[in-house]
């Protein structure tokens, strides 16, 4: 190795992906056990980063300075582990890619041998696994390895292949596995794995390299109940994705709890309390309506999430739109009706037509996307930059 003109211009071998966001800490540590463990392989190391406040990307871009073989990408208003890791292999022209995390807690030293595996025996793709002989899960807390079980059943049901560790997110594919999969991928939350494989059209040719799980030393943990859900939403993605966005799958279940939080609010108010039925009936509706938006933010348009002031005015334009959308649905119903339809027919176009309504106008003015968030971190790169651009001119 080193710099000669026929290393400089010979292909990469292998990528490695990493995915960070606020790993500044563990770049320095990771690139020195790559470095030592990958002799004898040219590889190349991209760090998918999205615009962490810490400055993971600068972090890298300098340390690109000193090695070539390190590159950044870096994405602006945007989150998400599997997306990263897509967008990351998009980026290369390596026909082999290892997905790994910055954090240290995938064990290196297994990579030549995952790598010497997926060439030698024309595999699509050979997983660093802790369920095989000889693999474990290391000190990792027993409620991760019990949610990592349930997640790993979960996968069984659009999973085409029996890997031992599908919540893994540490492998090597060919560039070939990659394509074929790639417009069929749902690129939602962490499980880029579990992606690929249910994405696959026939059996994956798969091997796995038993490896020990270590424990973080640096930075934090990105897994919450987002986490969780945004994997509930890939295997609902992989179930019916390519019939319905799964994101109006989300809000009408919401929709549907709406309806049952809207019935007992009104059996509570006007059959046990004896309230006026028109009043019991306004009052359902605003209490169930401002339920949906709650549970809209949380869930449907997590991504989107308002907060302080922008809530407020968000439930408001909540409002108005299903306001309007509760007209043309009686409007649609009654017309129906007219024209002959039966009363179930012209009542579930009606509804139909409202869902739509709402879903599409929420998304565009309820949950439309942020500015001054991405502006404030535009600001706070600036300085971290300038402060990069002076250290180097005063080496
Ligand atoms: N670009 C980007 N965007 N990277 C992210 C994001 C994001 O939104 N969220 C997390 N990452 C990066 C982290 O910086 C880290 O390098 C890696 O993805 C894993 O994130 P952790 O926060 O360390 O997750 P974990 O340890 O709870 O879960 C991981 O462990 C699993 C094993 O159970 C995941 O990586 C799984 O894929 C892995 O197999
Ligand atoms: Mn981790």
């Amino acid at each position: 190795m080193g710099g000669s003109q026929s290393d400089a211009t010979a292909p990469v071998d292998l990528a490695i992906i990493i995915p960070t966001f606020n790993e500044r800490a563990n770049l320095v540590p990771l690139l020195e056990r790559l470095r030592n463990t990958l002799q004898g392989i040219r590889w190349e190391a991209i760090f998918v980063d999205d615009d962490s406040p810490d400055g993971t990307a600068t972090l890298a871009r300098s340390l690109s300075l000193g090695d070539t073989r390190v590159r950044v990408i870096q994405r602006i208003g945007r989150r998400g582990l599997a997306s990263a890791c897509i967008e990351g292999m998009l980026s290369t022209a390596a026909r082999y890619m290892a997905i790994m995390d910055a954090d240290l807690q995938h064990d290196e030293s297994i990579l030549p041998r995952m790598y010497e595996r997926i060439t030698a025996d024309r595999l699509d793709l050979v997983v660093g696994s802790r369920n095989v002989e000889g693999g474990s899960m290391g000190e990792f807390a027993k409620q991760r390895v019990r949610l990592s079980s349930l997640g790993s059943r979960l996968s069984r049901m659009v999973c085409k292949c029996d890997l031992s560790d599908p919540m893994s997110g540490f492998f090597i594919v060919t560039r070939e596995f990659f394509e074929e999969v790639v417009y069929r991928l749902s690129g939602v939350g962490f499980k880029i794995l579990v992606d690929m494989v249910a994405s696959a059209q026939r059996p994956v040719r798969f091997a796995e390299v038993p490896y020990t799980f270590r424990n973080r030393e640096r930075g934090e943990s990105k897994l919450d109940i987002n986490v969780g859900l945004e994997y509930l939403q890939l295997i609902l993605d992989k179930v019916i994705g390519g019939i319905v966005p799964t994101r109006f799958v989300l809000f009408s279940l919401v929709g549907a709890i709406g309806v049952v939080v809207h019935l007992a609010v009104l059996g509570l108010l006007y059959y046990a309390a004896g309230m006026v039925f028109a009043i019991a009936q306004g009052a359902a509706t605003l209490i169930a309506m401002t339920f949906n938006f709650v549970l809209n933010n949380i869930t449907t348009f997590r991504d989107r999430r308002l907060r302080g002031s922008r809530l407020i005015a968000g439930l408001f334009r909540y409002y108005v739109a299903c306001l309007i959308g509760a007209i043309a649905n009686l409007g649609f119903a009654t017309f129906l009706l007219r024209a002959g339809l039966p009363w179930y027919v012209a009542g579930f176009v009606g509804l139909a037509v409202s869902s739509v309504w709402n879903y599409g106008v929420n998304m565009i003015f309820t949950w439309k996307r942020g500015v001054s968030a991405i502006e404030q971190r535009r600001q706070a790169n600036a300085k971290l930059s300038a402060y990069a651009r002076d250290m180097g001119e005063n080496r």
